[in-house]
């Protein structure tokens, strides 16, 4: 299993301050160091973290391959396609959100889907989609002639909280509040389920699978055992131990896990 670390959240902290401190270059080095797979960054279109800068210099400095996630819009697309990182994943992208909500819909966004897809691969860039893992957005990405879908963990990581931590604070998958344990028990059953099924199917029809939203140090081994996921991108929970950690530890912690 591969590990995509995304740092985002250290250009969080960084852009609080509007300073250059902690160092994005810095983050890579400690990530190379510590055997990382790949460097993931989200160039969002409100630019509340990572900055084209960034984007630039990660691409110059890493030895790592660049997994650039963004939005289907023309504009972002063109900036993408110039910066030629290993591979792109479109996410869908809402301006108030905390983080991305959900998958790509890949029916409403069929045209601009497919614009965006041959320019990127035009310029020898792999696309990844990130999607609901359900049967139909696997076959609809497939039709679309990508290399790679990326599946939402974001609903199993929801039902996870709210059976053994605190609930999220934005719950926007799970909307229904005070379930009994038992049913929740059977949604993370259920919701597990649709994560391998999706990602068998994916893997059948020769597509490279990852997944990522939402994982964290209790809730990743059960997604790491499915087989047909090749690659988990993985961002907040380390960042948040990394303060009290260090990264490259904080690294390590989630690598034995996918072991
Ligand atoms: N994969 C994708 C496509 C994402 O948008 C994100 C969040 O930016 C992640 C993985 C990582 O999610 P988290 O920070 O919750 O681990």
């Amino acid at each position: 299993m591969k590990l995509g670390i995304n740092i985002d959240h250290i250009a969080v902290l960084r852009e609080a301050r509007e300073v250059n401190n902690p160092n994005l270059i810095d983050a890579v080095s400690i990530c190379e160091r510590a055997k990382a797979d790949q460097i993931t960054i989200h160039l969002r279109e409100d630019r509340r973290h990572i900055q084209d800068k960034d984007v630039e210099d990660i691409i110059n400095h890493s030895i790592l391959p660049i997994n650039l996630e963004c939005a289907i819009e023309t504009s972002i697309i063109e900036i993408v396609s110039k910066m030629q990182p290993h591979r792109a994943t479109l996410v869908p992208e809402k301006r108030q959100e905390v983080t991305t909500e959900g998958g790509l819909s890949i029916e409403l966004n069929n045209q601009k889907l497919t614009d965006a897809i041959s320019n990127l691969q035009e310029n020898e860039i792999e696309v990844s989609l990130f999607i609901d893992p359900t049967n139909d957005a696997v076959s609809n990405a497939k039709a679309l002639g990508v290399e790679w879908i990326e599946l939402h963990t974001g609903s199993y990581s929801n039902i996870w909280a709210m059976l053994y931590s605190n609930l999220p604070k934005s719950n926007h998958i799970v909307k229904e509040l005070n379930l009994p344990r038992a049913t929740l028990k059977q949604m993370l059953k259920d919701e597990l389920i649709r994560i391998e099924d999706a990602a068998n199917l994916a893997y059948s029809l020769g597509l490279k699978v990852a997944a990522g939203h939402g994982l964290n140090y209790q809730n990743t081994p059960l997604i790491a055992k499915i087989e047909s996921i090749e690659e988990l991108n993985i961002g907040q929970t380390i960042i948040a131990r990394s303060i009290f950690t260090g990264l490259e530890r904080a690294i390590l912690d989630i690598k034995e896990l996918l072991r």
